[in-house]
């Protein structure tokens, strides 16, 4: 394998993994400040900065989001962040400019901007992400908090065009789990054109199997780790995750099928 070269932001990179346990301990206002505008620096789609985010610092909320996630250590971590794609900002700022926001040319409620401004929400949060793990921080991204979308939308008064992307938990890290194998780097990166033959993955999968099934997980030390396909045809059928897709996006004013 050719050799990586190292720096310390590649460093910081790929020694990424989840932190799911913290220092009881506050994050300083540079550091909160650092991060926050780390995210702000993230590319845009078409600059139309459509994101947002909930600073989720009142511990009622925090449960809430615990609950909602059933994961208790969201309502321990010192930093927890929801970020939510957001066009009713732009909606306010092109409806001064005299726009029809209730007419049909209105496009910001529809599924391109939809999309770009998930995918804005998202590299805004790795942003984040990077910037708290140089700082030594540990962080986990959170996608069970979408268990209950409508629910989520009351605790934060989500107006309408906006829609909850995902949560990030930061602090200092009070464990150091292992981390976590990456498949071969030619079943993810191709040349030129995809290489769908089954054969392919199923030959080249297994090795990573093996390697899944190594890792030892502190959320439940003491059950060896599936491997990676018994995994993923476990997840194939979760139907849980039918709750966290687009379901409530009509009621938040977005029109997703145009
Ligand atoms: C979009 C997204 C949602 C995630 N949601 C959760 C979550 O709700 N709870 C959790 O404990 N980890 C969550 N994770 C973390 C993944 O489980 C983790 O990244 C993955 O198992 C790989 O492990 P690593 O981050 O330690 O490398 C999420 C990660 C991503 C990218």
């Amino acid at each position: 394998m050719t050799a990586l070269l190292h720096n310390e932001t590649i460093d910081v990179l790929l020694n990424r993994r989840s932190i799911r346990a913290f220092r009881d301990e506050p994050l300083s206002e540079e550091t909160v400040a650092t991060i926050e505008t780390a995210a702000q620096h993230a590319a845009s789609s078409q600059y139309l900065n459509d994101w947002s985010v909930i600073r989720v610092t009142d511990q009622e909320r925090k449960d809430a989001l615990a609950e909602i996630g059933g994961q208790p250590y969201i309502a321990t971590a010192p930093a927890l962040y929801v970020f939510v794609l957001d066009e009713y900002r732009n909606m306010v700022i092109a409806r001064e400019q005299g726009v029809d926001v209730d007419g049909d040319a209105f496009t910001l409620k529809n599924s391109y901007r939809f999309s770009q401004a998930q995918n804005d929400a998202v590299l805004a949060l790795h942003a984040m992400e990077t910037a708290a793990e140089s700082l030594g921080l540990g962080c986990v991204i959170l996608g069970s908090i979408l268990n209950d979308i409508p629910r989520l939308i009351e605790l934060f008064e989500l107006p309408k065009y906006t829609y909850p992307v995902l949560g990030i938990a930061i602090g200092k890290p009070a464990q150091e789990p292992a981390l976590k194998p990456r498949m071969g780097r030619g079943l993810q990166f191709f040349d030129d054109v995809y290489n769908s033959d089954p054969a392919f993955v199923t030959r080249n999968i297994a090795v990573f199997n093996d390697e899944v099934h190594t890792y030892h997980d502190l959320r439940d030390p003491n059950t060896p780790v599936p491997t990676y396909d018994v995994q993923t045809a476990n997840k194939a059928t979760d139907t849980s995750v039918l709750e966290r897709g687009f379901d409530h996006a009509a009621a938040q004013g977005f029109d997703l099928d145009h």
